[in-house]
């Protein structure tokens, strides 16, 4: 039998190529090998979205993207967290043997409360828990994510072995599965790329916007002139150029070392090598944008197949922990 991947994004619209290297390559290429499950995870959205109107409208856009990158609903199961309510259920019943310790240590809820002081609300604190019930739920043993989820999984391994060692063996630890990208930095080269930060790229941009973002980002801080010599072992467009440039990289880094090329000339050729890398995933996502029911379609089905497999371990975990009767 095929081993379980199980993954989740939160649904904050189009996808930026940070989700794109650090998690959504590996989605797709893990596919070939796996039995596969991807979620839309609207429920943890709500720990920080301010605009709930426009929940529905992202998670159509993420569709799109995950769609164009390769996403097949006829291989994978793709669905949204809140139409396969088990998951909260489980949620609960998955709190009652976690130590609020354990959460209150977890750096991401560290960040959030600093970054939202105004909502540090309870599902911030449970938020590991959440993502363990999603990926447990499935009994999933492959998890796909990017450097910055690694606290989680960590997590969600302590959770499952302390289930297991009170109620006997029901949970496999999951695994995570980085890619060789797996914390991209965004445009100002400071934190991670992602919409909280501004600092990011989305898959479905123009080549135009493109471009006009590749200029922004921040190079090697110690070339203030063209004729200074470069850093590229330092520097973020470097570093994406070995994904988007890969054939290239090796000539660009001797060119930035002997000033032979500058910072602009640099991002040009980023520019180019994101908007050649990205244009049959464009054309595929404007296909599938029209035609809009396929995502609807996709995610009715996906879940109605992740329904019967949460059913299943949510009927087992309840009799395990003494909630209905054990069956003979
Ligand atoms: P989210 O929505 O923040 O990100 C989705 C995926 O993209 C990866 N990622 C990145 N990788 C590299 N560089 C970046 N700059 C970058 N930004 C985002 C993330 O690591 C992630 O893999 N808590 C999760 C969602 C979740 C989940 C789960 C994941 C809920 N339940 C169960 C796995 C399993 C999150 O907020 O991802």
């Amino acid at each position: 039998m095929k081993q379980r991947v199980f993954s989740g994004a939160r649904p904050t619209g189009r996808q930026h190529i940070g989700n794109y290297l650090g998690a959504i390559r590996n989605y797709v290429a893990l596919q070939e090998q796996y039995d596969c499950i991807y979620c839309v995870v609207d429920i943890h959205a709500l720990t920080s979205l301010e605009e709930t109107d426009r929940l529905q409208e992202s998670i159509h856009e993420m569709m799109l993207d995950w769609l164009a990158a390769g996403l097949d609903p006829q291989r994978s199961i793709l669905f949204v967290q809140s139409h396969v309510p088990e998951v909260m259920e489980l949620h609960t019943l998955l709190s009652m043997v976690t130590p609020l310790g354990w959460l209150l240590r977890v750096p991401t809820f560290k960040e959030k409360a600093r970054m939202q002081p105004h909502n540090v609300n309870y599902g911030l604190v449970g938020y590991p828990v959440l993502m363990t019930a999603d990926i447990v739920l499935y009994k999933a043993e492959v998890v796909p994510v990017g450097e910055d989820q690694l606290p989680h999984l960590e997590l969600a391994r302590e959770i499952a072995r302390r289930f297991n060692s009170i109620f006997g063996p029901t949970f496999p630890e999951p695994q995570s599965k980085l890619t060789s990208f797996p914390l991209v930095l965004g445009l100002n080269g400071a934190q991670k790329m992602g919409k909280t930060y501004d600092n990011y790229i989305e898959l479905a941009a123009t080549p135009e916007e493109t471009s006009k973002l590749v200029m922004t980002a921040v190079t090697d801080p110690a070339r203030r002139y063209r004729s200074d010599l470069g850093h590229p072992e330092v520097c973020n467009v470097f570093n994406l150029h070995h994904f988007f440039s890969s054939a290239r990289v090796d000539e660009i880094a001797v060119e930035c070392r002997s000033a032979g090329i500058g910072c602009v000339d640099c991002k040009k050729l980023l520019a180019q090598g994101i908007n050649s890398e990205l244009e049959g995933f464009r054309e595929r996502r404007a296909a599938f944008a029209a035609r809009p029911q396929c995502v609807a379609e996709a995610l009715s089905g996906g879940s109605r197949q992740a329904q019967v497999i949460a059913k299943e371990t949510l009927a087992e975990v309840k009799e395990k922990m003494g909630l209905v009767q054990r069956s003979v």
